[in-house]
């Protein structure tokens, strides 16, 4: 078996998806593999293996090649007893602690249909997510499809005009304001502290590849200097621009893909399923090294 990775739509999307074979990434990698699997990564945005049957320890070890992970901090569970034993592991499922269905009205559930807004993994921390590894441990019968959009080309087809104007705005991101869009605010004051808002750049550049993207997310609520309204108007038809049929992966799920993701170029959401079925994903983050300040100001 030899490592190869070939565009998942080569007339449409040659340079957007790739879908990787020849491996089996839930064994330990040489140097040489995870170098070919990062370099596939700044090509494609989004790589998918089939037939990857992991365990948490084999997810957190394959993930912890590119870089140190971050800690699974940002839903309601953080600090409580949770149903996944790792700290590294993002519990995105609709199950509770006792692995039975969520009410159709359980906070959590509500909470987690924020991931079927457009966004990027951990744009409301300081520092947010480089690559984020989901895997399908079960899936349900029908729908639950994730996509993926992608923010270079978002950027690259933007008028020059437009690029200037927004090439040194700030954001603040939260996941306040993308709950809030949704009509969501059972939030503790506990969770209205840790969900402070954090600074972003709205244009960033790539840290290995120099490539500049949109960094967009539901998140972003604010432009600062920026009147409120017209700050959710601009991001709005930002958003809207980046997230055309002709930019966007759609993922159909089988049981034991696991699907990468890099943050740093991209956008995801989920789309709807039945509620009465399981879905079980367990996801694994790559943390950045820095914020998207820190890296504008050392470019
Ligand atoms: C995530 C996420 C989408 C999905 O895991 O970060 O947004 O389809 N998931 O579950
Ligand atoms: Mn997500």
């Amino acid at each position: 078996m030899t490592l190869s990775i070939q565009p998942l739509d080569p007339v449409s999307r040659p340079f957007f998806g790739g879908e990787v074979s020849g491996i089996d990434i839930t064994r330990p990698l040489t140097a040489d593999e995870a170098m070919s699997i990062e370099k596939g990564m700044d090509q494609y945005g989004v790589l998918v293996f089939h037939g990857q049957k992991f365990t948490d320890e084999a997810q957190l070890a394959f993930s912890r090649n590119f870089g140190p992970l971050e800690e699974a901090s940002g839903d309601l569970n953080w600090g409580k007893a949770r149903r996944i034993e790792s700290a590294y592991v993002n519990d995105i499922s609709n199950l509770d602690n006792d692995n039975k269905v969520l009410a159709a009205d359980d906070r959590k559930r509500l909470f987690s249909l924020g991931n079927r807004l457009w966004h990027s993994d951990s744009s409301f921390k300081a520092v947010p997510a480089k690559y984020s590894l989901l895997s399908a441990r079960s899936i349900p019968t029908a729908g639950g499809n994730t996509e993926f959009a992608d923010m270079r080309a978002a950027y690259d087809t933007l008028d020059d005009d437009l690029k200037a104007e927004i090439q040194d705005l700030v954001c603040e991101h939260s996941q306040l304001y993308s709950r809030a869009s949704i009509g969501f605010s059972d939030f503790t004051d506990e969770d209205r502290v840790r969900f402070e808002p954090v600074l972003q750049k709205l244009v960033r550049t790539h840290p290995s590849t120099g490539r500049k993207s949109l960094f967009l997310a539901s998140h972003a609520g604010a432009i600062i200097g920026w009147p409120v309204p017209e700050a959710r108007a601009m991001l709005r038809d930002l958003i809207e621009h980046a997230t055309q049929r002709k930019f966007v992966y759609a993922h159909e799920w089988k049981q034991w893909d696991l699907v990468v993701w890099d943050n740093q170029a991209t956008m995801h959401r989920a789309r709807p399923f039945d509620p009465k079925e399981v879905r079980d994903m367990h996801r694994t983050t790559v943390g950045c090294l820095q914020s998207t300040m820190e890296q504008a100001q050392a470019a």
